[in-house]
């Protein structure tokens, strides 16, 4: 870990910015245009999980959305207005919504731990630990956070799919493909958890597929 404080990070960005406009010229002004990025990122604010360093993409690749546990509710009107822009107005391509193991939100929601207003938040794991109960409690006591962290990614993945945003850019025929991802911050590898929805009917079946592989793969 390092040590930096708040001048290191001007520093750092000054030395950043310098090095781009060396290697790219002509990098930032063509960011001022526009951005056009192919993909949206929905993923947990784990520091640890930084989604254009993990997957390559430069400023103007990925549009980020983030929050504690990569939870996608029907009522929560920041993730939903960031959908509808990524689909509506940058008519990006795929969506990945992306867990990570050793999730803290994840854990708490497995363990039933107390944290405090973000309770609130976890419950939406909660429910999707009760929605598999049966499935959490035929696996290894040890494996069963991982198994979670798989479950609550493809469980935001239909909440995704299933939101206003996307049932009318389907209905419109626009093509978007929705994907499930988990990383893992001990090996800083992506895994595909087979959950990419491109139409609204092969949603049902791959649902089940992914929940049948998850279990498969842990049992
Ligand atoms: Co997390």
């Amino acid at each position: 870990m390092t040590t930096a404080n708040i001048s290191d990070l001007f520093k750092h960005n000054r030395e950043w910015a310098d090095q781009m406009n060396r290697d790219r010229p002509g990098f930032f002004t063509g960011l001022v245009e526009q951005q056009s990025p192919r993909y949206m990122w929905i993923g947990c604010s784990d520091s640890r999980v930084p989604a254009n360093q993990i997957t390559g993409l430069d400023p103007g690749e990925v549009f980020v959305h983030r929050n504690v546990a990569n939870i996608v509710v029907h009522s929560d009107l920041n993730a939903l207005s960031a959908i509808q822009f990524a689909v509506e107005m940058l008519r990006v391509e795929h969506i990945m919504v992306v867990g990570h193991y050793g999730c803290g939100g994840v854990l708490a929601a497995l363990h039933g731990k107390r944290i405090g207003l973000a309770d609130n938040w976890i419950r939406h794991i909660q429910d999707v630990r009760d929605r598999h109960r049966s499935l959490l409690e035929s696996i290894a006591p040890e494996k069963r956070a991982d198994v979670l962290v798989d479950l609550n990614v493809i469980e935001q993945v239909v909440n995704v799919c299933v939101s206003t945003v996307m049932v009318d850019a389907w209905a419109a025929g626009q093509k978007v493909s929705i994907h499930g991802w988990a990383f893992g911050v001990h090996d800083g590898l992506l895994k595909d958890l087979n959950m990419t929805v491109a139409n609204p009917d092969a949603m049902e079946h791959l649902y089940r597929d992914a929940v049948d592989g998850v279990w498969a793969a842990r049992k």
